[in-house]
């Protein structure tokens, strides 16, 4: 059973066509990288899927639900949650202040904007299940602007996570990372796959990230999916070294 499939999922931008007819099927639990040069689409991907903007063709099916065209608030409801390219917090708010807000998010009921103090509470209570997942416990009163760009990353993943996904959408959650802080984060990732329940879509440019982390990796190119495996497959693929021009060398 495949917990994400999409069908010719296409994204206008005016005459630009940054997602032309992509197909992709994930399995529930799977690890799915999905990579490609600058401008290659994989944000649009996203944002099409979760609902950031509709799609202009094409349809999206979450545990064979249609989710197309819903926006981001609903299908967050039904188990995806993301992160975004760019660090995108309340800079002044506390570290579980920002989790509690993302988490609040997902839990609170149509007819009250914020929810109502059972909902605060349970917010609360998955925000500090989010922090010791994340490893940020200790930094959970800073004001959120005050942490490393690390850790910030970690806090934008906290912030998912606290919504309990089925399906975990990360988009470049290494980018601006240093070394050590990188393989910080892969270590952590894998600890929050280790049970297996999650589904994870990532894009990534850090070569050695994707093949640490995906067991499977869609090659996104001008808005196509030129090619779909396991790492081995994609890394020796002729039409995906000629996209990268070798880029996988280094890997
Ligand atoms: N909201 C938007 N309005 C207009 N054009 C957009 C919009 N979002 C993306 N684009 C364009 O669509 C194309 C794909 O962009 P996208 O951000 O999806 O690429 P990407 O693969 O995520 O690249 P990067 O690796 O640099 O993040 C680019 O040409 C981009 O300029
Ligand atoms: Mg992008």
């Amino acid at each position: 059973m495949h917990i994400l499939e999409c069908q010719k999922l296409t994204k206008h931008f005016g005459a630009l066509e940054a997602l032309s007819d992509v197909d992709m099927k994930v399995r529930k639990g799977e690890v799915r990288a999905v990579i490609g040069p600058n401008g290659a689409g994989k944000s649009t991907l996203f944002n099409a899927i979760n609902g950031v903007f509709p799609a202009t063709r094409g349809k999206c099916f979450f545990n064979g639900k249609d989710i197309t065209g819903m926006m981001m608030q609903d299908i967050v409801k039904f188990g995806i949650s993301r992160t975004f390219q760019l660090t995108n917090l309340f800079p002044e708010l506390s570290v579980i202040e920002n989790i509690s807000i993302a988490s609040q998010a997902k839990l609170k009921g149509a007819w009250l904007p914020l929810g109502g103090s059972s909902v605060l509470a349970e917010a609360k209570h998955k925000a500090e299940l989010a922090l010791e997942k994340l490893k940020l416990t200790d930094l959970a009163y800073l004001p959120s602007n005050t942490l490393s760009h690390g850790d910030q990353r970690l806090l934008e993943i906290a912030m998912a996570i606290s919504q309990d996904p089925l399906l975990l959408m990360l988009d470049e959650p290494t980018q601006g990372l240093s070394v050590e802080e990188t393989q910080s984060t892969v270590d952590i990732l894998k600890d929050l796959l280790s049970s297996g329940d999650l589904t994870v879509i990532l894009v990534e440019h850090d070569m050695e990230v994707v093949f640490n982390l995906a067991e499977r990796i869609s090659v996104l190119h001008q808005g196509r999916i030129i090619a779909d495996g396991d790492p081995e497959e994609v890394k020796a693929s002729k039409v995906v070294q000629d996209a990268y021009l070798g880029g996988f060398e280094d890997a």
